[in-house]
């Protein structure tokens, strides 16, 4: 098979390194890719919504499945112009991908579905939405009703945090014309359920946590994701069975009746809640930096599964690894507000362990920063305080002026 990938971060690094191991794929490409990306496909500089030229560009180079990263691309209809010509493609429709692209679309969708999840109320008035925030007991959860790049969801503890919020997202416009979700805050473990979908049939991963917060103790900001890891001591398989027999499966289904099939990655971000496990968000992409986790503990030929699920077959029967994965994000200082690039990168080469490159380049034939999140170290090991330890060694081996990273990833699996 010759395959191409679409997207530039990590999460596509992860999946450009599965496809790397599979028996059945001769060629690789990545659209636009990354410098570390460029060490096991061909990177073409096609940007990732630029459908157009990703549609000329398969054909012309007989490209046999293409496999979507970013919402970005989905969002901009490129599985439904794919789809059209012919070409086998992973990822979901414009229509499909609206389960993230519209936090609307996904909360009605649930609420016909009885799929749990916070009650919610959705506002385009401003005095409307703040009246209701009034009535409901704090804090009180806003979401942006549109992609804003992770940043669209304020917890808001006091009334004037509400206000404040309210009048940047529906006032202001800051993230644009939209609308917002006004959500009971809901309190318990998070943690990340993908799942390959074909219509009906969701096949699970690993679970993964991400952590968000740019400093150790979940403190600072919220950023795209700090680190990740997997086999979460707090979930059990109980909590597995319930997430998969009342969450993904009724949602996977739900799309096929609303006749907006589900082909490619169902992302349930869930909350173990004291009333069962409940959504907080889909997402219809592999996450990031869940995928750079899950991925590499995938035995089974992941080119089959992207093929099957793109062609609306079974895959045969999917194998993980028994094995523990914790990744450490190192990012450039200062994000996620601002910051500056090109620093010199130096040591990727002694890590003993997976390095993932979320954003370099090469310069002057030097590889340097070149983003927020640059790169992502990941350990394997037997258990999880053997991935971590590993990968806490493996990461200070990586020389750089401006990179920072947390050193506690895992640590609500540890308490
Ligand atoms: P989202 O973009 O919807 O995933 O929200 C970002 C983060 O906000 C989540 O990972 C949660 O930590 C938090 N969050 C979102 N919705 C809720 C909720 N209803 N209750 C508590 N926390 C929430
Ligand atoms: N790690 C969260 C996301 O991919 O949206």
């Amino acid at each position: 098979m010759r395959v191409l990938v679409v997207g530039s971060g990590g999460r596509e690094h992860a999946i450009v390194d599965a496809l790397f191991r599979s028996p059945s794929v001769d060629k690789i490409y990545c659209a636009p890719g990354n410098a570390g990306i460029a060490a096991q496909a061909e990177c073409v500089a096609i940007k990732d919504t630029d459908v157009e030229g990703l549609k000329a560009f398969a054909k012309e180079n007989a490209i046999d499945l293409t496999v979507v990263g970013p919402e970005a691309a989905l969002a901009v209809g490129i599985a439904d112009e794919f789809r059209k010509e012919g070409l086998k493609i992973f990822g979901h429709t414009k229509s499909a991908a609206r389960i993230e692209t519209s936090k609307e679309f996904a909360k009605e969708l649930m609420a016909k579905y009885d799929i749990p999840t916070a009650a919610y109320k959705a506002f385009d008035n401003y005095d409307e939405a703040v009246a209701y925030v009034e009535a409901r007991p704090l804090p009180a959860v806003l979401k942006y009703d549109g992609l804003a790049a992770g940043k669209g969801v304020v917890i808001a503890e006091t009334m004037d945090d509400a206000r404040e919020a309210l009048r940047d997202m529906l006032l202001d416009d800051r993230f644009g014309k939209g609308r917002v979700v006004v959500e009971d805050y809901l309190e318990g473990p998070e943690f990340s359920l993908m799942c390959f979908v074909e219509g009906e049939n969701d096949y699970p991963m690993p679970v993964a946590q991400d952590h968000k917060r740019a400093f150790d103790g979940d403190k600072g900001p919220n950023t795209g994701g700090m680190g990740a890891y997997t086999s979460l001591p707090f979930i059990t398989d109980e909590d597995l069975e319930f997430a998969m027999e009342k969450v993904m499966r009724p949602t996977a289904k739900a799309m096929v009746q609303e006749g907006c099939p589900l082909t490619g990655v169902l992302y349930g971000g869930l909350m173990k809640t004291a009333d069962g496990v409940k959504v907080i968000e889909f997402n219809a992409r592999f996450g990031d930096p869940e995928t750079e986790v899950v991925l590499p503990l995938i035995d089974s030929d992941i080119a089959n599964v992207f093929e099957a699920v793109a062609t609306g077959e079974k895959p045969a029967e999917i194998v993980w690894s028994k094995d523990v994965t914790l990744g450490i994000v190192l990012a450039s200082k200062g994000y996620p507000g601002d910051y500056a690039k090109g620093f010199a990168i130096r040591g990727t080469e002694n890590v003993d362990g997976v390095v993932f490159h979320m954003g370099t380049a090469v310069k002057d034939g030097e590889l340097v920063t070149a983003g927020g999140r640059v790169l992502f170290v990941v350990a394997k090991g037997a258990t999880l305080a053997d991935a971590h330890r590993k990968a806490n060694e493996e990461v200070a081996k990586i020389e750089c002026d401006n990179l920072f990273y947390r050193k506690d990833i895992g640590h609500k699996a540890f308490k």
